[in-house]
């Protein structure tokens, strides 16, 4: 099946090399095109670069957002139209870091990502918040374990996207298990209680109570 990946910098190359690994054809797109360029020429056959974000989305069953919290929303006004019917799978974390690397949030307390995304998306766009649980290097480096799968969170409040996501963390080499709906994404991002985990799904389960 075919997946479109909008930008393709720390988190959605990993994502493309992940997926494309499990059998997906990946339909790339950023910025200026050179990063997917690149992406692509490296991931081989099962790579294609789209002409614009738009087009990327052509013939996808899902879109991956990966892109700065901060440039969401432009994308997601930009492909309103295509995404209708889609699922839009979204790793993005809320946060900046500064020169220092001192990460700091970009909502307020209490506030979820998944909330805010839900707010921005049009309506008949269905919603999963996963692959941004982990780092892209941990997210690499724990795939495909054997004999168990590590577990790879999403949250989600719609069924389709549910099991279209639960299907693509399948293909990246994990085990999916849900959290709850996109209002639990907090527990997913950068300093939320799993993010960076490396479990199983028994270990995943207890922490998160048995959703
Ligand atoms: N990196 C990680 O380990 C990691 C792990 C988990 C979650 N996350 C989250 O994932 C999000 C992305 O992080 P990242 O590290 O992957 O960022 P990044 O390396 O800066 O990559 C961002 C990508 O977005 C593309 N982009 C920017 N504006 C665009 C536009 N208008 N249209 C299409 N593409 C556009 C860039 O294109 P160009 O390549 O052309 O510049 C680049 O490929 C962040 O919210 C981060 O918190 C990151």
């Amino acid at each position: 099946m075919t997946t479109a990946i909008i930008g393709t910098g720390g988190i959605g190359s990993a994502i493309a090399r992940q997926l494309a690994s499990g059998g997906e054809t990946v339909r790339l797109s950023s910025a200026d095109t050179k990063s997917a360029r690149a992406l692509a020429a490296a991931i081989g056959r099962a790579a294609v670069v789209a002409v614009d974000n738009g087009d990327a989305l052509r013939g996808a069953d899902a879109v991956v957002l990966a892109l700065r919290f901060t440039v969401l929303k432009s994308v997601i006004d930009e492909i309103a139209e295509s995404a209708v019917g889609k699922v839009v799978v979204v790793p993005s974390n809320p946060v900046s870091a500064d020169s220092q690397g001192n990460v700091s949030r970009l909502l307020p307390e209490g506030q979820s990502s998944g909330e805010v995304v839900a707010g921005w998306l049009p309506p008949g766009t269905r919603l999963a918040m996963a692959f941004g649980s982990m780092s892209a290097n941990l997210l690499e480096s724990a795939s495909n374990r054997s004999p168990d799968p590590a577990v790879l969170f999403y949250a989600t409040g719609d069924d389709r996207a549910g099991e279209e996501v639960a299907r693509l963390i399948r293909a990246a080499g994990f085990e999916p298990v849900k959290i709850g709906g996109v209002e639990q994404s907090s527990r997913l991002e950068v300093g939320g209680d799993l993010h960076d985990l490396v479990l199983s799904r028994a270990g995943a389960q207890s922490l998160i109570g048995g959703a």
